[in-house]
């Protein structure tokens, strides 16, 4: 979060500008104009002798490679000693790559430090919140807030722009990589003294801090910004301030920002005009940074996503990828990293099934991604990642694997001849908000139910909307709304007083506003706001409630709780005492389970009027389905019109018109399309008249017209 929020982020669609955002700059390819898709991943030669990379280069050009992420975990290659310095090995790969009309896409190789710089600088690394310090061995053992190991990290960064900023094969500058993956929190002492600057910058004065932080409670009083501690393990039930948390997790955001921004004005000071990014963390079960505010910080946007297995496979990657969508302003994003296959770092790691390679791919690409990149390019025979999928495996190129790779090579060909590099991805008429320090407040372990999350009900309504053969936009809290319809505040239990008012501002002009059952309970410092639930929005929804009913295992009570309208809820249910005389109620909560919670006829949705537009307030969780039902209800606009299998997106760029259609479902889906050019199938079988086919499962189709 940054100290004074701005509103740099706007869709595109209503020509909002953003206003601190660096101008958008996308990385060239070595092809005769610069232009194409790109196409590789990360490729990490440093593991490999040097034998090997002419067969890597022989295989990138039949798989039709045309960029890769290099030497991003290189450092000690590089500067295997203080005073040692090895360009000679990077020197060589960059020219056997470029010769080869392969792109670089060159790292800052700062993501993982040598052994000899924690041996002579041990005050680098991190520590955990229990006080144990984090060992060397593994990557990002460092702190952000070290001024030690900035200057080494600055330095590294300041000699490879020097050595290759005018290197004609580099075009694009990654500069470090995942930032917070392994030293998000860190409890060491100069993160101690950050963190208290910080907390002097934010607030000012000490009597704000105090105030923000409300440490009345529990004897917390603190009298000057030198006292101010971090939020260490504090024993038993480990009951943390939740205002320091919170201050904390936007901290830690902020602290591995300024971090990548020492690094990125290294480079761009040696090497101003190659543009830079470093690859975010976006999926929808994950929240290292307030992505949004970092994305006013790169060039051009990049993400690494990687797959939910299972029936929510598809879903998932749509709904983050529209988050990454949004916060690159609609502008064309890079998918930096994804997975062939199976990754190696959870308890149980599924393969692709047949097709989900392509689609994945394609999936990015129909959501606005120009690039295409996988982790990694050959496999590795040793090490943590040694049981990663890649795009070359362990069984070499005679593998499916690797057909796959070749063929997905292909179609990004025919897409990148086509001309849909720098086309852009229409909005949809609804959007779903998303917020960071919302999620960051739903793990508190202070609320009503743990079972709270902001990301699990902002995909529950993103999904919906596919159910409902609709889509939805997930965009930041921050964004302009204002060419929206519709938009949706899922869980956001935190909201400013200046949010609050551009919600009502929102509707008062003629929007339409959807407001979930833990949205709008307490102010940006996590105060609650009184005189009745939710005390940010409570006029505006024309309600009013005065207590939370949690569902769930409680012994013997019913877990599930039922509304007039047949939907149910099986987590938590407000308890509404008043609404307002020009309110509709659509529903109420009814049924024995609702009598033994003493909630019968207590309402549940409740529709008002505000200016020229209307709220929906939904007291309750709904599940999936019910969601779904009440969009059909609420939302009347259908731009999808594909029916629920059939996800649907449309990409617009100068000239033409790129449309693309995914099988959403196992079973196979009837599409007819007009008179257009097919640009690429998969999947598919025609044959049932000349524009009608059949779509199998992970298949898709993607057509061009003329605008
Ligand atoms: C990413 C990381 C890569 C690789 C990959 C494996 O988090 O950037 O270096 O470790 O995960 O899935």
């Amino acid at each position: 979060m940054s100290l004074s929020r701005t509103e740099s982020l706007g869709h595109g669609h209503n020509g909002t500008v953003a206003t601190q955002r660096r101008p958008f700059r996308w990385p060239a390819l070595l092809t005769d104009n610069g232009k194409g898709i790109a196409y590789g991943g990360d490729y990490n030669p440093d593991q490999w002798p040097e034998e090997v990379w002419a067969d890597d280069i022989r295989l990138m050009t039949r798989a039709g490679v045309n960029t890769v992420a290099l030497a991003i975990f290189s450092w000690d290659r590089i500067q295997p000693a203080e005073d040692r310095w090895d360009f000679g090995w990077l020197d060589r790969v960059i020219d056997m790559l470029g010769s080869a009309g392969i792109a670089v896409d060159l790292a800052t190789a700062t993501a993982a430090a040598p052994l000899w710089l924690y041996a002579e600088h041990p005050e680098v690394l991190p520590v955990e919140r229990n006080g144990d310090v984090v060992n060397p061995g593994s990557r990002q053992s460092w702190s952000p807030t070290s001024p030690v190991f900035r200057r080494y990290a600055v330095e590294l960064c300041t000699r490879l722009a020097s050595r290759y900023g005018s290197n004609p094969f580099v075009t694009a500058w990654h500069v470090n990589n995942e930032y917070g993956w392994n030293n998000r929190y860190d409890y060491s002492s100069d993160s101690q003294r950050a963190f208290q600057r910080w907390c002097e910058r934010r607030y000012s004065t000490i009597g704000a801090l105090n105030d923000a932080w409300g440490t009345s409670f529990w004897s917390q009083e603190i009298s000057r910004f030198a006292d101010v501690t971090l939020p260490r393990h504090m024993g038993g039930d480990n009951m943390v301030n939740p205002g320091q948390q919170l201050d904390f997790e936007r901290f830690g955001s902020d602290a591995l920002k300024e971090f990548y921004k020492a690094e990125r004005d290294a480079v761009e000071s040696v090497c101003p005009d190659k543009p830079l990014t470093t690859n975010f963390m976006i999926s929808t079960d994950q929240c290292a940074m307030d992505y949004a505010d970092w994305s006013d910080e790169v060039d051009f946007v990049s993400n690494d996503h990687y797959f939910t297995p299972g029936e929510s496979h598809m879903d998932e990657l749509l709904c983050s990828d529209s988050l990454v969508d949004s916060i690159a302003l609609g502008k064309p994003w890079y998918l930096m990293e994804n997975s062939t296959s199976a990754v190696q770092w959870k308890p149980v790691n599924s393969r692709k099934r047949s097709g989900e390679l392509m689609r994945d791919a394609l999936a990015h690409v129909a959501m606005g991604a120009d690039a295409i990149n996988f982790f990694q390019w050959r496999q590795s025979r040793f090490g943590a990642e040694a049981f990663h999928s890649s795009m070359l495996p362990h069984a070499g190129e005679d593998s499916k694997i690797f057909r796959d790779v070749c063929a997905l090579g292909e179609t990004l060909k025919v897409l990148s001849s086509a001309g849909l590099q720098g086309s852009e991805l229409v909005p949809s008429r609804s959007a779903i908000l998303f917020d960071a320090d919302c999620e960051w407040a739903t793990r508190s372990a202070t609320l009503p139910s743990t079972r709270l999350s902001h990301w699990h009900d902002a995909r529950t309504w993103y999904r919906a909307f596919l159910d409902s053969s609709r889509r939805a936009d997930l965009i930041p809290l921050r964004a302009d709304w204002t060419g929206y319809d519709t938009i949706v505040l899922p869980t956001m239990l935190l909201l400013s007083s200046a949010d609050a008012d551009r919600v009502r501002r929102f509707v008062h002009d003629g929007g339409h506003v959807i407001v979930g059952y833990a949205t709008g309970i307490a102010d940006e410092r996590f105060h609650v706001a009184l005189g009745g639930y939710p005390g940010m929005l409570r006029s505006l929804l024309g309600i009013r409630s005065e207590e939370f009913n949690v569902l769930g295992d409680v012994d013997g009570e019913p877990s599930r709780i039922y509304l007039s309208n047949g939907f149910s809820a099986a987590l938590w249910a407000n308890v509404v005492t008043s609404v307002d005389d020009r309110a509709d109620v659509l529903a109420t909560y009814h049924g024995p389970e609702a009598v033994r919670w003493d909630l019968e006829g207590v309402p549940a949705i409740v529709r008002n009027t505000y200016g020229r537009g209307a709220t929906y307030y939904i007291g309750c969780d709904l599940g999936r389905d019910d969601i779904s039902r009440f969009i059909d209800q609420a939302v009347d606009r259908d731009p999808c019109g594909r029916g629920a299998n059939i996800v649907h997106t449309v990409r617009t760029g100068r000239d033409a018109v790129f449309d693309f259609y995914f099988n959403r479902c196992s079973e196979p889906v009837s599409l007819r399309i007009g008179n257009v050019e097919l640009l690429a199938k998969g999947r598919v079988e025609s044959g049932l008249g000349s524009d009608d086919y059949r779509i199998g499962e992970n298949g898709y189709l993607i057509t061009r017209s003329t605008r």
